[in-house]
């Protein structure tokens, strides 16, 4: 067999699932490549690379530990759309880093004043302001948070401060070593699985949901943000909670990190949702929303996230998308 014979049949296996293949790396390589029956065993590891090479594909080590053998995607910023700025807002300029930002972020705000206490963590310092606006109102009630990615504990010792004594945070991991890390006696959860396995997911939310707030910071690849956000914010968060995506740079730093690991990224999938929140305007103008006007409709037929999602705040690498039970537009001629 030719080395561009064992390209193709890579590709033919790897590629059909565009996310790739994944292997743990307990498995090593050549065993796991003598299953492609057809391929003698020569030199596997240099003819394993340069097929790979040959087909476009790349083993890459995700941040769950497992390496995959897929095509790694980028995603490119979209030129025409930025060309439709002005030239003064396009414009090239200088963005000057202000690392005195450092003790404001942390001093300034309620979370990173907290955070600054806790070891073991490491977050953009950028995230604290967010935190703040974003998750104030739901402070010292009985709010129950879920959090993908523990790590070492940190965030989850963060929220509970943050929270408070009456607060439940619920944090999930792939790793077994962060099983250790709640404490339930003070109202720290941990439980392991992954981020997309449907039926953890579903048996935590049974456990100590619907929660008020999910957090995703688990692997930040593409696929396990949207799988997670599937899962979670249809049955697991309240009706008017608030779900959060956190270190969306990794869709940029894709072919780099892997965390691009199929064609719609995250970024493409919360664009979206702003189709999906105008998409009842697609087919249906003016007066079928009016209250006077002669179409006035009773209902329309739209995608289930439409009736769900009442706003979504991007800021750099993070979006908060805010649930609610929403109505059909309404309008009133006076
Ligand atoms: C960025 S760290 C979490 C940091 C933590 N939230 C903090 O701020 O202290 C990411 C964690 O996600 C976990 N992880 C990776 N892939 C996962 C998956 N598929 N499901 C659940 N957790 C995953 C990793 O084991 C790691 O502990």
């Amino acid at each position: 067999m030719s080395l561009r014979d064992v390209a193709v049949e890579l590709a033919k296996l790897y590629c059909l699932n565009e996310r790739g293949v994944a292997f743990s790396p307990r498995q090593s390589l050549s065993r796991w490549f003598k299953k492609v029956r057809q391929v003698k065993v020569i030199n596997i590891k240099q003819k394993i690379q340069r097929a790979l090479k040959l087909a476009s594909l790349r083993i890459y080590r995700r941040a769950d530990g497992f390496f995959v053998i897929g095509r790694l995607h980028k995603r490119k910023v979209d030129r025409e759309a930025l060309a439709a700025l002005s030239p003064i807002l396009e414009k090239r300029t200088e963005w000057s880093l202000n690392s005195d930002r450092l003790s404001t972020l942390l001093t300034g705000t309620a979370s990173g004043k907290i955070w600054a206490d806790i070891p073991g963590g490491h977050k953009w310092i950028d995230y604290f302001p967010i935190y703040d606006r974003e998750f104030s109102e739901y402070r010292g009630k009985n709010t129950r948070i879920l959090e993908i990615g523990v790590y070492k504990g940190a965030s989850l010792r963060l929220w509970k401060k943050f929270f408070g004594d009456k607060s439940t945070v619920v944090g999930i991991d792939i790793d077994e070593n962060c099983r250790s890390l709640g404490d339930a006696e003070n109202g720290i959860q941990v439980r392991i699985g992954s981020q997309t396995d449907e039926s953890f997911l579903n048996a935590v939310a049974l456990e100590f949901g619907p929660f008020d707030i999910i957090i995703d910071d688990g692997s930040h690849a593409a696929s396990h943000q949207i799988a997670s956000f599937n899962i979670l914010f249809h049955k697991a968060l309240e009706e008017n909670g608030t779900y959060f995506i956190e270190d969306l740079e990794g869709n940029y730093w894709g072919d780099k990190t892997g965390q691009l690991d199929q064609r719609v990224s995250t970024i493409d999938l919360l664009k979206t949702l702003i189709d999906a929140q105008n998409i009842v305007f697609e087919k249906h103008s003016y007066s079928y929303f009016f209250i006077s006007g002669r179409t006035l409709k009773p209902s329309f037929s739209v995608p289930l996230i439409s009736t769900m999602v009442e706003r979504i705040t991007f800021y750099t690498s993070v979006a908060v998308i805010k649930k609610t039970r929403k109505a059909p537009p309404l309008g009133y001629h006076l």
